[in-house]
């Protein structure tokens, strides 16, 4: 199902076509839409939720399950609030932002070029803006029952420092040796300041991390592993090559914890940009967790005796912005012939949401076509829809990414025979029902 545009093919260039799509579609739109929408903060939809279990299952599938060096983990969102002065949040988690004085908005000092005017002056339409000061990025709030008594917590601003803290309990459940990893997906919380380009930046968003302990002998070549295996992941779920770029980081631009970084990059129409960070964290969490909790973080090798802090590589993606990326990257708009065009999603069947659209030419068909529903939805998640004419069900499906599409006529029932019809080429083809499901599962399941 590989995309084969023609000239004529448009990809997505305006980020408001996806949003539009999205919300009409319900895969995105705004959380807390009737209030006006809460900034930074999105709702899935029914489609957009099995996008993003579909990218979470792969991710898991592919970091934790196929190997034996990995150990999954679902940690609490709220960690004692000493982790955060340990990891260095408290201290370094924060913007330099300025405050218009007029018109009381608040912005990144590093991103003054795109404040625009004031709103809110007389007579000019410059803002007045007080000096830089750091703004925490982390979400805080108040654990326990009076006003008083409650102590102040944070929302974790990233899911991997719970795997730190829990790495002695988990290697030694798992009985696990060095080198070996824990995986985590999970909500992470900034208060971004200017949230923006719809889920890419916002304040309430899910992770993936992996972090890989590693003897300190062996920290670049497994982070030079790390790098390609995460960048072949995101390929194998159908972002184009021309789309993917890596990028080391700069010395200037590290994090306080990094030794070494690169960015997995996607091409938006807003430009490239990070979808995933991988880094060399060094020994810096685990020493300071030892710091902080006055417990011994570190390991003896069984047969050396040696005893040693590990070093750990990080990869972290975050699962919003690579939805995102599939759907902006899967986007086409394209002539159909007779002056009419289709928006499709080109996106990969283990991603799609929907996998299969059962369509009965006439509702009188609904039988038939309703038995064949309920065996196909144990194997997949298929969507039966018997309104409006044929033409127009297909394009529906189209713009949702749907792959096939199976038509049962009038014909079906006398032949044994439906048609199949294939997203990306709109080829059609007769097949047996009776072998529907094995070509289902080969078209479904070859692509990788
Ligand atoms: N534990 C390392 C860490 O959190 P990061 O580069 O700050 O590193 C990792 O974040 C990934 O999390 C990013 O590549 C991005 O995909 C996602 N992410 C970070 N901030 C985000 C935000 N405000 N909105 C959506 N995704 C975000």
């Amino acid at each position: 199902m590989s995309p084969d545009d023609s000239p004529a093919t448009r990809r997505l260039e305006r980020m408001e076509d996806l949003v539009a799509l999205c919300a009409r579609r319900g895969f995105v739109f705004a959380a807390s839409e009737v209030y006006g929408g809460i900034n930074g903060f999105w709702d899935y939809g029914p489609l957009g939720v099995e996008l993003k279990q579909n990218v979470k299952a792969r991710w898991w599938q592919s970091v934790v399950r196929e190997r034996d060096d990995v150990e999954g983990l679902d940690s609490a969102i709220v960690a004692h609030p000493r982790t955060w002065e340990a990891s260095g949040h408290v201290e370094h988690f924060s913007d330099p932002m300025v405050d218009c004085r007029v018109c009381k908005k608040r912005f990144r000092a590093d991103q003054l070029a795109e404040a625009g005017p004031c709103s809110a002056r007389e007579g000019s339409c410059e803002h007045d803006f007080t000096e830089a000061r750091n703004f925490n990025l982390m979400l805080e709030t108040r654990i326990g029952a009076s006003e008083e008594a409650a102590s102040l917590a944070y929302l974790r601003p990233e899911t991997c420092q719970s795997i730190f803290t829990d790495m002695k309990r988990v290697r030694e459940a798992a009985r696990q040796k060095i080198p070996f990893g824990i995986a985590q997906i999970g909500k992470a919380f900034r208060n971004e300041i200017n949230p923006r380009n719809f889920t890419f930046r916002s304040r309430e968003f899910e992770q993936a991390e992996l972090e890989f302990f590693v003897h300190p002998s062996e920290r670049e070549k497994w982070f030079a592993y790390w790098l390609e295996q995460r960048l072949a992941w995101h390929r194998g779920l159908g972002i184009p090559d021309e789309c993917l770029r890596v990028r080391a980081h700069e010395s200037w631009e590290l994090a306080h914890y990094a030794k070494t970084a690169a960015d997995v990059e996607c091409r938006f129409p807003f430009g490239w940009h990070e979808i995933e960070g991988i880094h060399d964290r060094g020994d810096w969490d685990l020493g300071r967790h030892s710091e902080f909790s006055g417990k011994d973080l570190g390991v003896t090798d069984p047969e050396t005796r040696e005893h040693f802090v590990p070093m750990v590589i990080e990869t972290s993606v975050g699962i919003d912005r690579t939805c995102l990326a599939l759907l902006a990257t899967a986007y086409r708009e394209e002539p159909v012939g007779g002056g009419e065009s289709r928006t499709v999603l080109r996106l990969h069947p283990a991603v799609a949401p929907i996998k299969v659209a059962l369509l009965p030419l006439s509702k009188k068909l609904a039988e038939p076509v309703r038995t064949l529903e309920r065996e196909l939805r144990r194997h997949w998640n298929v969507f039966y829809d018997d309104s409006g004419n044929i033409g127009r069900r297909y394009r529906r499906q189209d713009e949702v990414g749907t792959p096939l599409c199976v038509t049962y006529d009038f014909e079906s029932g006398g032949d044994g025979k439906v048609t199949l019809r294939d997203r990306d080429s709109m080829a059609q083809e007769r097949v047996a029902l009776e072998a529907l499901v094995p070509i289902l599962r080969e078209r479904l399941e070859s692509a990788g």
